[in-house]
């Protein structure tokens, strides 16, 4: 079998060690010769590279190679796979997202509203160029990004690169919805069943969850569960594993099913459905940004830094074999020094579907092009894709109903507008596209919240005139 040559790039996420740890997990599936990280911030990303010698040095003996750079030539050259998230501007970034609209009484979100604008607008050049990079060393390479805000990044990269089908934006909420809700279907996981779904990325909706071995289809009895079931919550168990936040969101699908039963929406659906409940619910001296500060970011770094002083894992509670014992069905599904199922699990499962021509379905973002025939066929979609060597291939939706296709409309023209505002540099559409966004609406609280983040982002976000 051949072996692949990976770069992760963003060695410095948060993320990263687990995916590290999955690519220990299926390397027989999916053997590996060479491991590169890299990042523009070397002194954060060189904590991970240590805990990365340690964990490669015991658990990959057959990799031949693992280095750590900031060098995009030594990174990028000869590589079949680029493992893409980087967060441009950092936490620090984050946290002006997050508050300064909720200064305004609007949405503070990562990627959603005001603040998934303004990440955009730092976003897609960091995002270019980084496409840009690789192509130039590795002109096949598979590039496979979560970095956010997806939506954003995907329209831009579709209009700079329109012909390059092995760049694939994803995300991991959708699947870590499934992996959450499924049980609801008398026990089933994610991997029993094929999803279909449409939207934008953190804007959609499930429709339909068949059983791959029947063929049928078991959303309706998750939804009935949802609906009906007052012990449901509590069964699926995700109290006590997630931050606050993660379990009010887990929690508040049961309220959006309730209210639009039609399908399962995704979680992101809560802060255009619900803004003022949103609102009303944040903290602005502790929004996510507060949380991942003091939970997952300090959790890993502390974990790799401990790691690397002690220069083994065997014998400790982190040694694979301790860790996952020899069921490597189970395995699968867990990499969890992040605290989160599905990351590293979903992208990995990506990488292996195209290597080995496997052909199964994901969910990810594809230009429309009559998938679903009454909305724009340039509109970037979240939708489900058969993906393998060839790169994915998306599934029909046919037409969507009317409720769907006005927010959709209303979301794509927002998105677009923001891609027009970074790229001409335009501080009208830049206003125009707040207005749009359903978390911000009012034009003079729209123009206050840009000029705030025009200040607070400098170089960082391009020159608007
Ligand atoms: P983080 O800040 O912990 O790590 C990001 C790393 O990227 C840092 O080490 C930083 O130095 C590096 N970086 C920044 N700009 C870079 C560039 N131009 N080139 C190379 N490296 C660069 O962030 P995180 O919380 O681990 O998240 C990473 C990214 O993944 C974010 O964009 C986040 O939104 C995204 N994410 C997406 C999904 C999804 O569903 N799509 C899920 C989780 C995280
Ligand atoms: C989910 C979403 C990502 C988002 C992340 C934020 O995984 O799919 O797009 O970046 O949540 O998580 P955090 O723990 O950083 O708030
Ligand atoms: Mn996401």
């Amino acid at each position: 079998m051949k072996k692949f040559s990976i770069s992760l790039v963003g060695g410095g996420s948060t993320y990263t060690p687990d995916m590290m740890e999955m690519l220990c997990l299926v390397k027989e599936k999916f053997p590996l010769k060479k491991i590169t990280m890299y990042d523009v911030n070397a002194e954060r990303q060189n904590v991970i590279g240590q805990y990365g010698e340690v964990l490669f040095r015991e658990f990959y003996p057959e990799l031949e190679e693992f280095v750590y750079t900031t060098d995009k030539e030594e990174a990028f050259t000869d590589i079949d796979f680029a493992l893409v998230q980087i967060r441009q501007g950092g936490l620090a970034m984050r946290e002006h997202d997050e508050k300064i609209p909720l200064k305004y009484g609007c949405v503070g979100q990562e990627t959603c509203g005001a603040g998934g604008f303004a990440y955009g607008m730092r976003s897609i050049g960091a995002i270019l160029d980084l496409i840009a990079d690789i192509r130039k060393y590795s002109k096949e390479a598979w590039i496979l990004n979560y970095s956010n805000p997806a939506a954003i990044v995907a329209e831009a990269t579709k209009r700079v690169f329109p012909d390059d089908k092995k760049v694939i934006h994803i995300c991991d909420m959708p699947i870590s919805i499934m992996d959450i809700y499924t049980p609801l279907a008398d026990g089933r996981t994610r991997h029993d069943v094929e999803p279909r779904y449409f939207g934008l990325n953190h804007f959609g909706w499930f429709t339909h969850l068949y059983d791959k071995k029947t063929g049928v289809d078991v959303l309706p009895i998750v939804r009935d569960r949802m609906l009906n079931d007052k012990n449901a919550a509590e069964e699926l168990g995700f109290t006590g594993k997630n931050d606050d936040y993660w379990n009010f969101t887990f929690n508040h699908l049961f309220q959006m099913v309730k209210d639009f039963p039609q399908s399962l929406p995704n979680t992101y659906m809560q802060y255009y459905l619900y803004p003022r409940r949103m609102v009303e619910h944040s903290d602005i001296s502790n929004t996510r940004y507060d949380e991942v500060k003091k939970g997952r970011e300090k959790r890993v770094l502390e974990f790799c830094k401990e790691i690397g002083r002690r220069g083994t894992m065997k014998g400790t509670p982190y040694d694979l074999t301790v860790k996952y014992g020899n069921d490597d069905a189970d395995n699968f599904q867990k990499a969890t020094i992040a605290h989160n199922d599905a990351h590293a699990t979903y992208i990995v499962e990506l990488a292996m579907s195209i290597a080995g021509n496997l052909n199964e379905v994901f969910l990810i973002m594809t230009k429309n092009n009559g998938i679903i025939p009454n909305i724009d066929s340039e509109m970037m979609l979240e939708v489900a894709c058969r993906v393998g060597a060839n790169g994915a291939e998306g599934l029909n939706v046919g037409p969507i109903a009317s409720f769907e296709k006005g927010l959709l409309e209303n979301q794509y023209a927002y998105e677009k507008l923001t891609v027009d505002a970074a790229m001409e540099g335009s501080y009208q559409k830049a206003l125009q596209a707040l207005v749009l966004n359903r978390c911000v609406n009012d034009a003079e609280t729209a123009r206050k919240i840009l000029n705030e983040f025009i200040t607070v982002n400098g170089d960082y976000f391009p020159k608007l005139i």
